[in-house]
C-alpha cells in the first residue's frame, strides 16, 4: 500500500469527465471566458480502464464523477453505467444540476444513490449573475426529480460577500425543508481568484456563517468521517449542514483524494499543479501498467501539501 508519513493514502478518486461546462461562474472563470473541452480528452472506455487500474493499484473504493460539468458530455451515460458496474463501495456525482431532467432516465437506470448539486442562490437574477449560464427553475425541477427517485442529495453553495450573502439563510431553509444536507464551501484561492482582491472582498469564513446561522438556529457540531472535508453541524429536529472550511479548518492532513482529469492526467493535490500523464500507460496490459502506475502514485502522493496554498489552473477542469 502507498502511504505517506502522515498516514495519508488514496481512497477517493475524482474523475473529471470533461473540462467543458455550461456555466461560467464568476468565481471559477474569468470574465468573458468559457470552459471548453480539453484538447485531447479520453473516451469513456479509457477513463473506465483508468479507474479499474487505479482501483487495483491503490485500493481506491470511492469514485466521484466531476467536470467541468459531467452531464454535458455524451461520455456521461457510458461512464456512469460502467463505473456502477465496478463494485466500488461508493459512487457519487457532482453536477450543477442543469441537465438532471434530461439525464433522469440514465441516472435512474444506473442505480446511483447520491448526488451533489452546486447551487449558489434561489434568486433567479443573482443566479444568472453568478452562473452566467443555465436557468434556476430547471435546476430546482432537477432537484425535485432526483428526490422523487429516492436519490440522496447534498447541495454545495459558495457564499460570496458581494453576490449571494443574503441567500445563505434561504438556502439553508430550502435544504432543511427538503432533507438535503447543505454544504457551504469557503471560497478557495483558485484560478483567477489567486492574488486577486476579489477573493478578499468575497471570502466568507466559517465563523461568519455560523454567527449568521446562530441568529436563527441552535446547532452543535456532529460527526464527520475521518477523511471528510466538511465540518458538520446538527440543528436538533431539523437536519444537518456542513462547512467545507478550507481556509478556517484546513483538511489537507487527512486528505485521501486523487484526481484524474479528462485528458488523462493524475493530480495528487488540488493545490498543486504537478501532474502525471497516464493516457498511454492505461492502454497497456495490466501486468505492465500496474507497476508503472504504482510509481506514479508514489510521486502523486508526494504532491500532497500540509495546508492549502491555492493554485492557478486546476480547480475548474478537475472539479474540486
Ligand atoms: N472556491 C470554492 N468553491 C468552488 N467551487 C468551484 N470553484 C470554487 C472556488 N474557487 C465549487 C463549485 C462546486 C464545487 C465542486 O466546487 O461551486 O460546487
Amino acid at each position: 500500500m502507498i502511504v505517506d508519513r502522515l498516514g495519508r493514502r488514496f481512497l477517493n478518486l475524482r474523475v473529471s469527465l470533461t473540462a467543458a461546462c455550461n456555466y461560467a461562474c464568476t468565481y471559477c472563470v474569468a470574465d468573458g471566458k468559457r470552459l471548453m473541452p480539453a484538447q485531447s480528452e479520453l473516451s469513456a472506455d479509457s477513463l473506465l480502464r483508468a479507474v479499474t487500474l487505479l482501483q487495483q493499484a491503490t485500493g481506491i473504493d470511492k469514485v466521484r464523477i466531476t467536470g467541468g460539468e459531467p452531464l454535458v458530455t455524451p461520455k456521461f451515460d457510458t461512464f456512469l453505467q460502467g463505473v456502477m458496474a465496478l463494485s466500488l463501495q461508493d459512487v457519487s456525482l457532482t453536477t450543477n444540476g442543469q441537465l438532471l431532467l434530461a439525464k433522469r432516465d440514465v441516472i435512474k437506470a444506473s442505480g446511483i444513490r447520491r448526488l451533489n448539486i452546486s447551487l449558489d442562490t434561489l434568486n433567479p437574477m443573482r443566479f444568472r449573475r453568478i452562473a452566467r449560464g443555465g436557468d434556476l427553475d430547471t435546476v430546482i425541477r432537477g432537484i425535485d426529480a432526483m428526490q422523487a427517485l429516492g436519490i440522496k442529495l447534498k447541495i454545495n453553495m459558495v457564499p460570496l460577500r458581494s453576490q449571494n450573502f443574503q441567500d445563505i439563510m434561504p438556502m439553508l431553509d430550502f435544504c432543511l425543508a427538503r432533507n438535503i444536507e447543505l454544504r457551504f464551501i469557503e471560497l478557495m484561492r483558485m484560478g483567477h481568484l489567486r492574488g486577486n482582491k476579489s477573493f478578499l472582498v468575497d471570502f466568507v469564513s466559517m465563523e461568519t456563517l455560523l454567527d449568521l446561522i446562530s441568529e436563527k438556529y441552535e446547532f452543535r457540531r456532529t460527526d464527520a468521517p475521518y477523511d471528510s472535508t466538511a465540518a458538520r453541524f446538527q440543528i436538533p429536529g431539523r437536519g444537518v449542514f456542513g462547512v467545507i472550511a478550507n481556509e478556517s479548518e484546513p483538511f489537507c492532513r487527512t486528505c485521501t483524494r486523487l484526481r484524474l482529469s479528462s485528458d488523462g492526467h493524475l493530480y495528487g493535490c488540488l493545490s498543486n499543479a504537478h501532474r502525471q500523464y497516464i493516457g498511454d500507460l492505461i492502454q497497456q496490459p495490466s501486468h505492465k501498467a500496474l507497476p508503472e502506475l504504482q510509481n506514479i502514485l508514489v510521486a502523486a502522493l508526494a504532491d500532497k501539501q500540509l495546508a492549502f496554498q491555492g493554485e492557478v489552473t486546476v480547480m475548474k477542469f478537475i472539479g474540486g
